[in-house]
């Protein structure tokens, strides 16, 4: 789909369906109440900043949320909204990694996040489509049908509703299934508009396009920096996935893309479920009407931001698709960032004094965003919340995540030492296609050329304002993409994501075209 005027505005090029609603929120603060001292400011208005906002403002503290683009401007926007009771980090994997009880508390986090969206959807009559409905893993082969008996086993120990299948819900041939009941999916963009409508009814204060740079302590409270000006706060939730800077969280998160299709089936073979095979990466399978046409919603193909082809992975998705459905049209392809813990479990709670964070979501931003919410608004009024230690920022890292947070940093040190003293091959300017970017060397300088379908060239300097590593452009995102730790900005180098604080600088040289 292509981009309109109309569209709500994402992180990225592409058009999830989400996007085409068409009454886009008004947010109504209007930010000169610098004179305020806020109990909470709140950074990022997707799912989890905009569910803490309203939790905090419902028991009364004074909130304003800041968010440097539209509501819903990161993940939120793009993601495929499911909401699940099982998570990429499996079970099995918990109870390794964390021990029986972790993987149940995690299973009630799960069903409590479920049912803070139905509560909350319910008490302020938001209409997002929100459905419930059986969700099905499967295997096709034999060690991935091992691989499936023990997530039955450990998900039935957790206490989540689960049992064998006969049915995998989708054209894919399987060797075992089985199903996870009661999942669910909505409209998250409609979600989240109206928790922020509510959050405002309630006095809150949503502050829009407004990029904060930083925040320093100031008189026992927090000073947030605003584009040359500051808004103060007792407290600060960065709801922006990763923290901004440089913060171990940096280290502890692997920064990932993963891409969606929207696709029109020429008969009506669409899942009634939710449906999920076991290869890495896995691919997804749900079905949603937006404006009285059905979609399905297939999505995959993830890979490490800044390390794959974007472009490849939208087309092995859609040969994907062709092979399994008889496929009328692709309207929609997106594709949208999450964060992998190192762990596999999120960070969720005190970054440092009066700061939290919610970080490491993995590919089930909806169900953590909301329970992250519930948790750093219970810390903020001083209610001790049952999943706290579960998910703590500071939980010592378990010995068998080590070796994937070695892989994940040894990745990131190869491409410091690549990016500063590897030789690119150097590309003369004028073999720059229209709407072609690439790293080139001109002039003895590194640069990151963008050509536009009028012919102008943009330059900027490829190093990443985050820490040094040099930027990858993404031709179906028209972004450039930092494959350390997942910065990514636009094609005027503006942040538009991940942990940088600053815009790419912009290099002015000669045969630019104005
Ligand atoms: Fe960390 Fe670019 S995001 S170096």
């Amino acid at each position: 789909m292509e981009k309109s005027n109309k569209t709500i505005p994402r992180d990225s090029c592409t058009i999830s369906p989400w996007q085409t609603l068409k009454e886009p929120f008004v947010a109504i603060a209007d930010g000169s109440k610098t004179e305020t001292v806020y109990d909470v400011i709140i950074v990022g208005a997707g799912i989890t900043g905009l569910t803490t906002a309203l939790l905090l403002q419902q028991a009364g503290k004074r909130c304003v949320v800041v968010e440097a683009g539209k509501i819903g401007f990161g993940t939120t926007g793009g993601t495929s909204a499911h909401l699940n009771t099982f998570f990429d980090a499996t079970y099995p994997e918990v109870e390794r990694d964390f021990g029986k009880q972790a993987a149940k508390e995690l299973a009630e986090a799960g069903k409590e996040a479920r049912s803070i969206i139905a509560s909350l959807a319910g008490e302020y009559g938001i209409d997002c489509e929100l459905e419930y409905k059986d969700g099905y893993l499967f295997s096709e082969t034999g060690k991935q049908t091992d691989q499936l008996e023990q997530i039955l086993q450990a998900s039935l120990r957790a206490g989540i509703a689960v049992g064998e299948s006969q049915t995998n819900d989708v054209p894919v041939p399987f060797e075992r299934a089985i199903r996870f009941s009661r999942q669910g999916q909505f409209h998250p963009l409609k979600y989240i508009q109206g928790l922020a409508g509510a959050f405002q009814k309630l006095g809150g204060e949503i502050l829009e396009e407004s990029f904060v740079g930083d925040h320093g302590q100031a008189e026992g409270n927090i000073d947030v920096h605003i584009e040359g000006r500051s808004l103060r706060g007792r407290n600060l939730v960065y709801a922006t996935h990763i923290p901004p800077g440089i913060t171990s969280f940096s280290f502890r998160c692997a920064p990932y893309r993963s891409y969606v299709l929207g696709i029109e089936l020429k008969d009506d073979n669409y899942p009634s479920g939710l449906a999920y095979d076991m290869q890495e990466p896995y691919h997804y399978f749900r079905t949603h009407k937006i404006d009285g046409s059905k979609y399905l919603i297939l999505g995959g193909a993830d890979h490490k931001t800044g390390h794959g082809d974007p472009e490849q992975a939208f087309s092995d998705l859609e040969s994907y698709a062709r092979k399994y459905y008889g496929v009328k049209s692709i309207p929609f392809r997106w594709s949208s960032q999450y964060y992998v813990p190192v762990d596999g479990l999120p960070y969720i709670g005190l970054l440092n004094e009066q700061v939290y964070i919610a970080t490491g979501f993995n590919g089930n931003g909806m169900m953590f965003g909301t329970i992250a919410a519930k948790i750093i608004a219970d810390m903020v009024l001083g209610i001790q919340n049952r999943f706290e230690r579960l998910f703590s920022p500071s939980r010592l890292k378990p010995v068998a995540g080590f070796s994937e947070f070695v892989k994940e940093n040894a990745d990131v040190a190869w491409r410091f030492v690549a990016d500063r003293f590897g030789i690119q091959e150097l590309e003369k300017l004028s073999q720059l296609s229209t709407g072609e970017g690439r790293i080139a060397e001109f002039d003895g300088k590194k640069l990151a050329l963008y050509k536009d379908v009028n012919g102008k060239v943009t330059a900027l300097n490829p190093i990443c304002s985050h820490a040094g590593c040099t930027v990858i452009f993404n031709a179906a995102e028209k972004s450039w993409d930092c494959p350390c730790h997942g910065g990514r900005f636009d094609l005027s180098g503006k942040v538009v994501c991940g942990p940088p604080r600053t815009d790419l600088e912009k290099v002015e040289f000669k045969g630019n075209k104005s």
